[in-house]
Parts: structure tokens; C-alpha cells; sequence
């Protein structure tokens, strides 16, 4: 059988992989400054991270949602205590995609209304509510077509103020937009969201799968604003590469049996996982590191030539250029060996590391894109 054809490859075959690099089948080591879509959080196969997950395994790997799990309890605990948000109640599920499903659907059981209120640029996911709620026509089949789902532009105040109504079941909004090429939402719109959502009984669904877990230099990116959502969904870096995904409920929002459900979501694995990735995350302080990190990154790349602009919070950053990074990025990863991601914008790149990188890689990535600007045509 042959494998669907569903993304272009990297003539690239990664055998290991360790902190902030890769190496593959030839030998040839990596920098890896885009996690495989920010998923890697504390870094490739964390001596932590492996110990916790093949010691579960060694004790039992699966069972259903009909038992107890105790460590979904202590996942949560601590997820609470670390986000600032210990009140919300969690359910587990295993993507991003996934999460933003549920938070929609929660949403609607809720209010009992129907319009999804997003936003231009926005990325959700793939699955049906999900992909209704992204901002490209292009992954939306014809059956993820529907008026239920609406899309105001981005950081556009008077819109929102527009749009937002009575009949709003829910507005979703990515705490720092990710495939749109790294946007920030301003924090007075945000705030005008929440102030919006309250007005009308609208639920304020943050999506946090991307900008999440300590990326940004907060816990989540919404924190810089001070805005409390109603929902945050989180995936990617909360399992380091073992998939496992979430939403965060504020206790107002009351579960009733099966409203939820899950084969998969909350098993053991995927807890000892995301704990591993908490508690890695609290020993070495990698909020604070992102934050230092990122800044470093930014101050060091702004002042080169050929660069319109660098946005971003903590290491999550966008490098705008004033033409398309393409060739860009194929120079980086086949000349410097460093891997870095592309978004929906062609000129930005997004740059993504593992949250404990160092500024010995920081400083590696500058010097190369450097001289790869410099040798580069503009196309
Ligand atoms: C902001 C955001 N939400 C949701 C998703 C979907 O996550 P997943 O691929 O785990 O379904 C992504 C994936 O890129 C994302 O960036």
C-alpha cells in the first residue's frame, strides 16, 4: 500500500533526535528551530520526559475513561497551578483540531446558539468545526461550508463590535495567530472581546494550541492582556510529541455525562507525558526562558538587511522579509542545516524552537541567516 500524498517532503530522514537537534539517516545534525509544527516544547527526547513515559509503560499504557485515572487528576492539578487558571475545570482529548471541536461544540450546549464568530488569518485545525472556523477555503470541503461560521478581520475593533451579537454562540481567536505568520491580537481588542462575549452571552474560546505552554513567555499569550477567556484549548508542546490535546473550562460551564467523550483522550501515556512536560517546564524555568530567549532573537535579528519586520512574543517569532522566504528556508535547512517554518504569509518564516534552546543555537541561527540573506536573490 501506498502512503496518501498529503505533504511535500524533505529529502530528510530523521533518525534521533536530542534537545535542540536532529540527525539523520546520513549522519548530518540539525538545528531545529521549528519543532515540527511547535510541538516540541522542552526539547527532543528529554532524558525526563523518556524516564516518565517508558517507566508508565512498563506499568500499564491504556485503559478507558470507564475507570479511574489518578493522572489525569495530577495533570490537572498542576496545569492549573502553573497557568493561573487552578479554578477551570479540563477535558482531555488528543490534537489541537480536536480540542477546538469540543470548545465549539461546548460552547453551543451552553447558549444553545450556533454562530462562530473568527477571525481572517485564523487556524484552527482540520476536523469539521475546526476547519469551519480557519480562515482558508482551500482545507474546507464543500460539507465544512456553512453560515453558522462567520469571520470578522483581525485586530479590527469596530467589526467585532459589529459582528458580535446576541446570536453569538462563540468567538474563537488563537492567542498569537501561528500559520497566519505570527499576528498578535492588540491587547484593547481582546479586551473589547471579552467585554463583547459578556455583553451578549457569547463564550470567548481562546486557542492556545499553538502560542501555549510557556511559548510566548507567559503561561499562555493571552496573559499579556489580562483577558480571562471562558474556554482555552491547548495541544502541541503540552505533549512534547506525544499527542494529547485539552480544553480548559471556566466552572461556570457545566458538564453533563456525554455531552463529551473520548476513546483515546486523557490515557495514561499521554498524562505521563504532558506531566513530564510540566514539570520540566517548572524545574527549568523555561517560561522565563522563552521570554529571554526571545528576545535575544529579535534584538539580534531586526537590525539585518532585507527584513521588514520581526513580531512576536517570547519564542514564538515571525521574521517578515520583503520578499518570499521560500528559498530562504531550502537554504537554511540544506546549506546551514537548520530547520526552521514557513505560514500562510509567503514572505514570513516562523522560528519555533524547543523552550530551553540556549543562545549558542540563538547565535548559530543569526550568523546563518545572515549570510543566507546576503547570498540569496530575491525572487
Ligand atoms: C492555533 C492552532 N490551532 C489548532 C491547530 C490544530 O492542531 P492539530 O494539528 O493538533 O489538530 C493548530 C495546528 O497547527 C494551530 O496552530
Amino acid at each position: 500500500m501506498k502512503l496518501f500524498d498529503v505533504y511535500p517532503l524533505f529529502d530528510i530522514e530523521p533518525v534521533s533526535a536530542t534537545g535542540s537537534y536532529i540527525i539523520d539517516k546520513k549522519g548530518d545534525t540539525y538545528l531545529d528551530l521549528y519543532g515540527g509544527h511547535a510541538v516540541i516544547s522542552v526539547g527532543h527526547s528529554h532524558p525526563y520526559y523518556v524516564e516518565m513515559l517508558t517507566r508508565q509503560l512498563n506499568r500499564i499504557g491504556f485503559y478507558s475513561n470507564s475507570v479511574k485515572i489518578p493522572l489525569q487528576e495530577e495533570m490537572a492539578e498542576k496545569l492549573g497551578r502553573q497557568s493561573g487558571y487552578p479554578d477551570y475545570e479540563l477535558f482531555l482529548c488528543n490534537s489541537g483540531a480536536e480540542a477546538n471541536e469540543n470548545a465549539i461544540k461546548l460552547a453551543s450546549f451552553h447558549n444553545g446558539r450556533k454562530q462562530i464568530v473568527a477571525f481572517s488569518g485564523s487556524f484552527h485545525g482540520r476536523t469539521s468545526a475546526a476547519v469551519a472556523a480557519t480562515d482558508d477555503k482551500s482545507i474546507n470541503a464543500p460539507v465544512n461550508h456553512s453560515p453558522n461560521f462567520v469571520f470578522a478581520p483581525f485586530n479590527d475593533e469596530n467589526a467585532a463590535r459589529e459582528m458580535i451579537t446576541d446570536n453569538t454562540c462563540a468567538v474563537i481567536i488563537e492567542g498569537i495567530q501561528g500559520v497566519g505568520g505570527v499576528q498578535i491580537p492588540d491587547v484593547s481588542f481582546l479586551k473589547l472581546l471579552r467585554e463583547l462575549c459578556d455583553k451578549t452571552g457569547a463564550i470567548l474560546i481562546l486557542d492556545e494550541v499553538q502560542s501555549g505552554y510557556g511559548r510566548s513567555g507567559h503561561f499562555f499569550a493571552h496573559q499579556y492582556s489580562g483577558v480571562k477567556p471562558d474556554m482555552i484549548t491547548v495541544a502541541k508542546g503540552m505533549g512534547n510529541g506525544f499527542p494529547v490535546g485539552g480544553v480548559l473550562i471556566q466552572p461556570g460551564i457545566k458538564a453533563r455525562h456525554s455531552m463529551l467523550g473520548t476513546t483515546f483522550g486523557g490515557n495514561y501515556l499521554a498524562c505521563a507525558a504532558s506531566i513530564a512536560v510540566l514539570d520540566i517546564i517548572e524545574k527549568e524555568n523555561l517560561v522565563a526562558n522563552a521570554a529571554e530567549m526571545g528576545k535575544y532573537l529579535v534584538e539580534n535579528i531586526s537590525p539585518l538587511e532585507g527584513i521588514k519586520e520581526v513580531r512576536g512574543l517570547g519564542l514564538m517569532v515571525g521574521i517578515e522579509l520583503e520578499f518570499p522566504c521560500a528559498d530562504i528556508r531550502k537554504e537554511l535547512l540544506f546549506n546551514h542545516k537548520i530547520f526552521t517554518g514557513s505560514s500562510s504569509n509567503k514572505n514570513t518564516l516562523r522560528i519555533l524552537p524547543p523552550l530551553n534552546i540556549g543562545k549558542t543555537e540563538l547565535d548559530m541561527f543569526v550568523s546563518a541567516f545572515c549570510k543566507t540573506l546576503e547570498k540569496t536573490p530575491v525572487s
